[in-house]
């Protein structure tokens, strides 16, 4: 038994269920979703017959910002473009990685203004090292840090070549993961980061190989169930303790109870029928 354990004042040793969480602060680049619409659809959630409410699509995304902000988190914004009803995915906006930036380049025209229009952001907020990348790639839509090393997603947006790129220039490990189910087109809708190394996500969105890989890496992570999967639960955000996710997730809220974790449940109907929910709406300004 470790000398660090607990000793209970009867003696005995007492070893608590799961470990205790430590949130660290994070800094993150929202957009708010003013221009927000379905007015394309380059995704199988993407229905532009269907109305949208944007009012409602605002307000539950200032919820999910004001709980950054009560978790103590820096919430930083940057303008939404008119014409770009899809700006609201910030995550998709760059990979940002110990200070160095790795530019987006879009797969569809209607979001390839994104990619300069978040670049410009990041190097007006003083960011020196940045890459406009030659390959295309939805930011951290498809590339997703794991303590000291990389998750990158391909098979329906990211090109596999810019996943070298990431690595060339970002300077940690990128493992390739290839995606096969379409309503899992970005790898943040099929993993989440939960800590330094520790995820969870739902297998059979990922290719056989690819699922072997994860079983390699993460032997314990947390296996999504197609219901919890289906409603986003996996477009996650952790600080280390606290796991944003969708309300409806609610098999995935008792599984990361379970591992210590505080699950905190987000509404964010209004921006599930672009395809996206919380990690969607964030991209994390890593710092060195
Ligand atoms: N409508 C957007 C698209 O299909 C949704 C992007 C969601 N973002 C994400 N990080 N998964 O591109």
């Amino acid at each position: 038994m470790p000398i660090t354990d607990t000793i209970t004042p009867a003696g005995t040793y007492y070893r608590p269920a799961a470990p205790a969480r430590v949130a660290t602060r994070r800094r993150l680049l929202m957009c708010r979703p003013r221009h927000y619409d379905v007015t394309y659809s380059i995704n199988p959630w993407m229905n532009p017959q269907l109305a949208t409410d944007n009012a409602l699509a605002v307000r539950q995304w200032e919820g999910l910002r004001d709980l950054y902000l009560d978790l103590g988190h820096v919430v930083e914004e940057i303008d939404p473009l008119d014409g770009l009803p899809d700006m609201v995915f910030a995550a998709n906006g760059a990979t940002v990685v110990d200070g160095r930036v790795y530019g987006a380049r879009f797969r569809h025209a209607e979001r390839t203004a994104e990619g300069p229009a978040y670049l410009r952001w990041l190097e007006g907020r003083g960011y020196k090292d940045v890459l406009w990348p030659e390959y295309v790639n939805e930011g951290e839509g498809d590339f997703l840090t794991v303590g000291r090393r990389i998750l990158a997603g391909t098979g329906f947006r990211t090109d596999p070549r810019s996943h070298l790129e990431a690595q060339e220039f970002l300077g940690l490990p990128v493992t390739s993961l290839t995606l096969v189910n379409p309503d899992y087109y970005h790898l943040d809708t099929a993993l989440a980061v939960l800590s330094d190394d520790e995820v969870m996500y739902y297998p059979a969105a990922f290719s056989p190989g690819s699922q072997a890989v994860l079983r390699a890496m993460f032997p314990s992570a947390i296996l999504a169930s197609a219901e919890d999967a289906a409603v986003f639960g996996l477009n996650a955000f952790s600080d280390g303790r606290h796991v944003l996710l969708p309300a409806a997730a609610t098999g995935l809220h008792a599984q990361l109870r379970a591992r210590g974790f505080e699950p905190v449940g987000v509404e964010l109907s209004e921006l599930l029928k672009a395809g996206g929910s919380v990690k969607c709406c964030t991209l994390e300004l890593r710092d060195r």
